[in-house]
């Protein structure tokens, strides 16, 4: 009765340890902000429903806003009103980009590990996903190599995500060179999904807008201004592009959320300051998770340059697995490596968007925990 590509694709199977929690929890497992949108956006949610933006709007979103989104990046490249798409969230940019690129028995090359819309997605749109490894070793960057034996001539498009998740790996600029030479080489499409953009720690943004034609890039509000709930995203994009996800887009979604996007819009004109202060209290915690798992044996820290995760490898001979339940029972939660696909098996996603508080006693039971598998 139901399709193949219902068939095909699984829930993730994260919930279920998730729910084995009872009580009081300390959260490590976050893949959000734990804050809330910046007072601006708020007072402006309630200005929008009272002024009367109640109705539908433009399907490709308030060119008000759209203008903005061109401008905040115009030091990126020339992008107009018409290079942008305001989507519901980085998760509808990705299935209409998907929808609109993928023929039934094209190849997309997506990262293992990686976010869990990848694999699904290219199901979904008919495609087949060919998984690319990013190691510890590389500061989880692909090698030439890995992706160049996985191109074929049926090979339509990469997935890239910088700064990652679960890994929190940034590119250096010689790594986009490389992807983007490659991307000329094969004619593939980039699709980099940067909706970590404004969380790198170390460095100015390294991106791949501006550096390629053939380019959709996927941001959104969620991260940036703690607004997961309000799904509010955007692609930026050659205008041929934008016109052919549109028509997807529209037939999916009609358009974005009127209210939501006059509240963004305010957002964007006022409350930069809100993203910065979050960036700096990640950044201090990430200093001090870093600084706890080095200490801890048995354990292999990576050192992430942005988004709010850590991916530690798991060097004692135990099953990550069962050492998340374990933690689960004592009451912190954290994410199985294996979550995000196979090659993160030997590691633990650590989310760092928790108060400094929780993290101190997380890292403290999670000592414990190990002790148990050492
Ligand atoms: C790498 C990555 N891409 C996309 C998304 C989806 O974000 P949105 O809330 O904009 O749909 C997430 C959310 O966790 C993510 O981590």
């Amino acid at each position: 009765m139901f399709s193949e590509r219902a068939l095909n694709i699984e829930m993730s199977g994260i919930r279920k340890i998730f729910d084995m929690a009872k009580g009081e929890v300390i959260n490590l497992g976050l893949g959000e902000p734990d804050f809330h949108p910046p007072p601006e956006a708020k007072e402006a949610i309630y200005e929008a429903v009272i002024k009367g933006y109640n109705k539908y709007g433009p399907s490709k979103g308030f060119a008000e806003l759209r203008r903005a989104i061109a401008e905040k990046y115009s030091e990126y490249g020339d992008f107009t009103e018409d290079n942008v798409l305001i989507t519901v969230g980085g998760t509808e940019a990705f299935i209409s980009t998907m929808l609109a690129l993928v023929n039934p028995d094209d190849d997309v090359l997506y990262p293992n590990p990686g976010f869990v819309l990848y694999k699904p997605h290219t199901i979904i749109a008919g495609g087949k996903p060919v998984d690319y490894p990013i190691v510890q070793e590389n500061n989880f960057i692909p090698t030439q190599e890995d992706l160049e034996k996985r191109i074929t001539k049926k090979t339509k498009a990469i997935i890239v995500n910088y700064p990652n998740n679960p890994t929190g790996g940034v590119l250096e600029d010689r790594d986009i060179r490389m992807i983007v030479e490659m991307a000329e080489d094969y004619n593939l499409v980039i699709i980099s999904d940067e909706v970590y953009f404004n969380l790198v720690y170390d460095s100015s943004p390294k991106t791949f807008l501006g550096k390629y034609d053939k380019l959709v890039f996927i941001n959104s509000f969620s991260k940036e201004f703690a607004m997961t709930g309000w799904r509010l995203g955007y692609i930026i994009a050659p205008k041929e592009f934008i016109e052919q996800i549109g028509k997807i887009h529209y037939y999916m979604i009609a358009c974005p959320q009127s209210p939501i996007e006059y509240a963004a819009l305010k957002t964007l004109q006022k409350s930069e300051y809100y993203a910065e202060m979050m960036k700096e209290k990640f950044r201090r915690r990430r200093d001090l998770m870093y600084e706890l798992l080095s200490k801890i044996d048995g354990v292999k820290p990576n050192f992430p340059k942005g988004a709010f995760y850590m991916f530690p490898r798991i060097e004692i001979n135990a099953d990550p697995m069962d050492i998340v339940k374990e933690m689960v029972k004592k009451g912190v939660l954290c994410t199985p490596g294996e979550a995000f696909g196979s090659a993160g098996k030997k590691h633990i996603r650590f989310s760092y968007a928790a108060s400094e508080d929780d993290i101190r006693k997380g890292m403290q039971i999670f000592d414990e925990v190990l002790e148990k598998f050492r």
